[in-house]
């Protein structure tokens, strides 16, 4: 399959990246900085594009560059992130807010956007964003990140609603937090309790593809 991974350098990005490669499939990942290569001796390959997803022109461009080829898209997996926050809602600062709609919300929207003709046309695309679990309950401090995830949701469920009727599906995979290796060597007196291993979360990406469920939230938590 060819899956676009935006966010690719992330935590949660190289555990995809290194899942798809390491099933033989080529992942087109996506960040500003320079990204990984493909991982070691996987039977995949890792083609690491430089972007910035607040480009809208740039994103575009990026989604001709994969049409012309690689002619499809099997799956898109959008893990652009970051968190910023308070300790009280009354020091919420609206700046924050600016941040994360261009980070969970704009780039999502240019990739949804740009990239939309190209997973309608997909034999059985795949299409997913990681959301959190402050959307539903958020903290007073987090006023801002969880609007703009819950945001990202609702653009998410759109998007879903768009691909019925096409092999195409948008799922949610929702997370209270993430852990990966390098948080757990920093830390190791430290348990995570109630985050998901970005392998997990890679995994259950992975079982997207196992079903046509469309525009629904899997809860890894409740695992
Ligand atoms: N980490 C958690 O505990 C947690 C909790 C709930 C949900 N999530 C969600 O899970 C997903 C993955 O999280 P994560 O912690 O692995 O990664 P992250 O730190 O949230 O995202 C970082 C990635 O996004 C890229 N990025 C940011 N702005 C970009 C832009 N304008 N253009 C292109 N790339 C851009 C970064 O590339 P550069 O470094 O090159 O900018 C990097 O690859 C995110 O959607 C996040 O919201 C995470």
């Amino acid at each position: 399959m060819i899956i676009l991974v935006t966010g690719a350098s992330g935590p949660a990005g190289q555990a995809v990246v290194r899942r798809f490669t390491g099933e033989g499939h080529t992942v087109v990942g996506v960040s500003r900085s320079a990204g990984p290569g493909t991982p070691a001796e996987q039977p995949g390959k890792h083609d690491h594009r430089q972007v910035d997803l607040l480009d809208f022109d740039a994103v575009k461009v990026l989604a001709a560059a994969v049409e012309a080829e690689h002619g499809r898209v099997d799956g898109i997996v959008h893990l652009v992130g970051g968190w910023r926050g308070s300790k009280t809602f009354a020091e919420t600062g609206l700046e924050d807010w600016d941040t994360l709609h261009d980070l969970l919300i704009r780039t999502l929207q240019h990739v949804t956007l740009a990239f939309e003709p190209l997973l309608k046309a997909s034999e059985r695309g795949r299409f997913a964003i990681v959301s959190a679990k402050a959307a539903e309950r958020p903290t007073q401090g987090g006023a801002a990140y969880g609007a703009a995830k819950a945001a990202s949701e609702a653009w998410t469920l759109a998007f879903a609603d768009a691909l019925e009727g096409t092999a195409s599906t948008a799922n949610i995979l929702v997370v209270k937090a993430l852990v990966d290796e390098g948080m757990r060597a920093a830390s190791p007196e430290k348990k995570f309790p109630g985050f998901t291993d970005v392998d997990r979360l890679a995994e259950a990406i992975a079982g997207l593809w196992d079903t046509d469920a469309n525009g629904t939230r899997v809860d890894l938590t409740r695992e």
